[in-house]
């Protein structure tokens, strides 16, 4: 089926947001399980969380545009989780290992940033007030565990483990 309104394009971004969603809760607790610093071990379980309440969210579009539960894949996520499970299973040292692992997570919110802009865009274009009102929600939270993991790779993380390490 091809796309002939945007209502369609809404919909096939919807579907491939509700299985990144899942591949996700499949995933972030094995990052959890990774971390090392005790900070971003609870920064994706508090992302675990809320990314029920992103499965629920695209769920609820789905519905709310008439479409059903979808089956599909999303392969970009799949090749996120694919590399983040490549840093996990590197090894090394801690610190190393978590900043290896934050760059992986920022990837995936990053991607799913992008996702939920353009959902929340094509919502609104076909006047759909409540999913973009699901997919500002979502976009939002993505936004802010993104920053956390900034705040947590620049919080002195590497300066004072990896980067001391080097150099000597
Ligand atoms: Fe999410």
């Amino acid at each position: 089926m091809g796309f002939h309104s945007l209502k369609d394009v809404l919909q096939e971004q919807l579907e491939d947001l509700h299985s990144a969603e899942t591949q996700l809760t499949a995933a972030l607790p094995k990052m959890a399980q990774a971390a090392h610093d005790e900070e971003l071990q609870k920064a994706f379980e508090h992302h675990l969380e809320e990314t029920h309440d992103h499965l629920r969210r695209s769920k609820e579009a789905l519905s709310e545009i008439g479409a059903s539960t979808p089956t599909g894949v999303c392969q970009g996520m799949k090749g996120l989780i694919a590399e983040g499970e490549e840093m996990i299973s590197k090894g090394g040292d801690p610190m190393a290992c978590d900043a290896a692992l934050i760059g992986a997570a920022q990837r995936v919110e990053h991607y799913e940033i992008a996702a939920y802009g353009t959902a929340r865009q094509l919502a609104d274009d076909c006047g759909y007030d409540s999913v973009k009102e699901l997919m500002d929600q979502t976009l939002d939270e993505e936004s802010q565990a993104d920053k956390l993991l900034t705040k947590i790779a620049t919080g002195g993380m590497f300066k004072a483990g990896v980067n001391q390490k080097a150099t000597v």
